[in-house]
């Protein structure tokens, strides 16, 4: 049996199910996952990097439903959260407190003490003001916390503009000399032992050098601090590395593999690796149904049961992703359509002027790639709810999400008590 998206004459398949059955049984909009293709992904990344024995924190923010975290966790991740939620989703899903790396530039107070108390791996700490918050919390538990300093190593990803972070303007992270001027000053303060050094540079990566250049310059930051008594054992190189959306050329893992190998092999210093997209991107797909095909004034356009508030990153992001009819494709002639939803915003779009065998009122679409800041990023404006999600594994479908209904949504508001029922 193929394992993960194929086509079985000629129609779309999750693993052994056809997603033809999975709209018709689940309806749509909804989520499709497939867990061959979550272990492989793993099993695949791990195995590039098995010499160097990372820990692999997964990035929760690229998808974090249980299912997908446990299925990671049951290979043995560790986790890479941004808020106490998804600290509370890893531990749910069964990831040890001690594989969990905290990142983010404003962990507060209470977010800090939960996850001290529960004895994570390592806070990995954005600015000066928050590792005083961090000692003091520590103090005040009587606890140690061990720090990762993020450092923003001023290095240009090549990525879109609202998804690079290594550059020196974006807020993430620490500017290299202030960096070892807080490792040095903070080698004695109570409450924090700093242990490592983290850098993330960006996202959907496609182009090997700057991380060569970020990790080099953060690994010749960890020897001279180490040279100069600071207690580093490890490093953090973060995530970021990128998938084919359409026809970008991402180093392979290999490539990958080597950038960091050259910057940790002989160092001493262990491995820490926050891979999301990679992990999940090519393992989901967002099953939608073409509602109309209109004939505008100057256009095609075939509107979705799913919208901008399923999937936004079309249009924050001008992502191109892939959207394939789920059943054969129709022979003939192909044309150019907007694919949009229903929601009321002319930016409400999936696709423009996109390149498409013939659609027509009723067919099914899959939108490729979709495993990654998908479902994750979904809100319910126009008071859409939230699709649900669908793990298949050979042939057997669970529904890891359950849709959410209207009344749900409702539940959550309520008139103030001055005004009458
Ligand atoms: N570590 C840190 C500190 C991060 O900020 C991120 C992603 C990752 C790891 C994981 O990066 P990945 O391997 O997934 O590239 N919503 C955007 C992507 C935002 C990424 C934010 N940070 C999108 O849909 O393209």
């Amino acid at each position: 049996m193929s394992a993960g998206f194929h086509r079985r004459a000629g129609a779309l398949w999750c693993d052994g199910v056809p997603l033809a059955r999975l709209a018709r049984d689940h309806g749509t909009p909804a989520w499709v996952y497939s867990q061959s293709v979550l272990e492989t992904r793993w099993k695949t990344f791990a195995a590039a990097l098995a010499d160097l024995d990372p820990t692999i924190c997964y990035a929760l923010k690229a998808n974090s439903n249980q299912a997908v975290i446990r299925t990671f966790a049951n290979l043995g991740a560790g986790a890479d959260i941004v808020s106490i939620g998804e600290f509370a989703r890893a531990r749910a899903a069964g990831v040890p407190a001690k594989k969990i790396v905290f990142a983010g530039v404003g962990k507060t107070p209470a977010e800090m003490a939960v996850a001290l108390k529960a004895g994570i791996l390592q806070f990995n700490v954005e600015s000066e003001p928050e590792l005083a918050a961090l000692a003091q919390v520590a103090q005040s538990l009587g606890r140690t916390a061990s720090v990762a300093l993020r450092v923003n190593p001023d290095v240009d990803a090549k990525t879109h503009r609202k998804i690079t972070t290594g550059k020196s303007e974006n807020k993430f992270g620490i500017a290299l000399a202030h960096a070892r001027e807080m490792a040095l000053a903070s080698r004695r303060t109570k409450g924090i032992r700093i242990e490592a050094l983290a850098t993330h540079i960006g996202s959907q990566i496609t182009d090997v050098t700057p991380y060569r250049a970020a990790f080099a310059r953060v690994a010749g930051l960890a020897k001279d601090l180490r040279a100069e008594g600071v207690g580093l054992t490890r490093l953090d190189f973060g995530g970021g590395l990128g998938v084919v959306y359409r026809n970008e050329t991402p180093p392979d893992l290999s490539a990958y593999a080597a950038a960091v190998r050259a910057a940790v092999k002989g160092t001493g210093f262990g491995l820490v690796l926050e891979p999301g997209r990679w992990m999940v991107a090519d393992a989901g797909v967002l099953l939608a149904r073409v509602v109309y095909v209109k004939h505008g004034g100057a256009k095609r356009f075939a509107i979705l049961d799913a919208a901008m508030n399923d999937l936004i990153r079309p249009t924050l992001y001008e992502a191109w992703m892939a959207v394939e009819p789920v059943a054969k494709p129709r022979a003939g002639a192909r044309r150019a359509y907007d694919i949009v939803g229903p929601v009321c915003e002319s930016g409400d779009y999936i696709a423009l002027g996109r390149d498409m065998p013939r659609l027509a009122d009723g067919d099914l679409v899959a939108i490729r790639q979709a495993g990654a800041y998908g479902a994750v990023m979904s809100s319910t404006y126009n008071a859409r709810p939230l699709a649900p999600e669908l793990l298949v594994k050979g042939r057997n479908v669970a529904v890891v999400r359950e849709r959410q209904t209207v009344e749900a949504l409702i539940a959550l508001d309520r008139p103030a008590p001055w005004q009458r029922r």
